[in-house]
């Protein structure tokens, strides 16, 4: 009947349409990755900072802060990755006295980056911040950031951990964050022969949903004859039992032609009268 030879015809055409599907998503992502990160400027432009700074991606556009105490008052540092932070433009890290109306001092800018990567971490630098007063023979401050792999969060908490200024020269203020982003890649621990087993089951998976849906919705079909290609497997279920009965059984062997021709009939039937359902008026 006519409707048993369009069903493999749409199961191919839906897969199809699933598998380009997922390739537009996935060019999508391909497309706009690393785009929040593409503020930030390279002290040295290098193709492997730049990949560096493009893993950070999931930290974009977040503004991370911490507060400080110390003697003289409380301190909120404002990390932003590739962005301005607390606002400020340029600025990559601020600091901003709590409960004071001065402007925030920034520490480093991310027009001013320097990013080292490792298996499982990335030190992100910001150079060229505002002048220390009275430390650091009046250097510009900088910040920098150690950015460590944790699975289990996507952007975790800025922790401060020091500002080194008690000496002539090179000093920073030290922050870390735990990231998901900086983890390594999970390596696939599929071999070729399962990879192939799951897709055999995605597409035995498809086969019986789409054919369900088909054989409910638009052929009309009730019970067990909602199964796609019913007929096809009931068969090929009767064939298997008549081998099994031909190698296993050892005596009554002439009656099994008798039930085959029970159970093909009934079959025989029911097809038509769906296809009768199905007639144009
Ligand atoms: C700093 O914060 C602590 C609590 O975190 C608070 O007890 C203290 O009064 C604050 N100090 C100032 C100067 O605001
Ligand atoms: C970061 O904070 C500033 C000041 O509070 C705000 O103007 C800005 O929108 C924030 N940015 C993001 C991405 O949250």
């Amino acid at each position: 009947s006519k409707f048993s030879s369009s069903y493999p015809h749409r199961a191919f055409r839906s897969v199809l349409l699933w598998a380009i599907l997922t390739q537009l998503l996935l060019c999508r992502n391909g497309v706009f990755a690393g785009d929040g990160t593409k503020a930030c400027k390279l002290r040295h432009e290098s193709a492997s900072q730049r990949k560096v700074l493009e893993q950070l991606e999931p930290l974009a556009h977040r503004n991370l802060s911490v507060v400080v105490t110390e003697e003289k008052g409380n301190y909120t540092y404002v990390f932003q990755l590739c962005g301005d932070a607390g606002g400020v433009p340029n600025a990559g890290v601020i600091q901003k006295k709590t409960g004071s109306q001065d402007k925030p001092t920034i520490i480093g800018l991310y027009t001013s980056t320097e990013a080292i990567g490792g298996s499982d971490w990335v030190m992100l630098r910001y150079y060229d911040g505002e002048k220390y007063d009275e430390h650091c023979s009046h250097e510009d401050r900088r910040a920098i950031i150690m950015i460590s792999c944790n699975k289990n969060k996507e952007a975790g908490d800025l922790e401060a951990i020091l500002e080194d200024s008690e000496r002539p020269k090179d000093c920073f203020y030290l922050f870390e964050l735990d990231s998901s982003a900086v983890c390594p890649p999970v390596q696939s621990q599929l071999s070729a022969g399962s990879i192939i087993l799951i897709i055999g089951f995605c597409l035995v998976a498809v086969y019986l949903i789409g054919g369900f849906l088909y054989q409910r919705l638009i052929v009309g079909a009730k019970g067990m004859e909602q199964f796609p290609n019913y007929a096809f497997w009931v068969e090929v279920g009767n064939l298997s039992a008549d081998g099994c009965d031909f190698v296993c059984r050892s005596k009554n062997r002439e009656e099994a032609p008798a039930y085959r021709g029970v159970s093909a009939d009934a079959l025989d039937e029911e097809p038509e009268e769906r296809d009768d359902h199905l007639l144009p008026m």
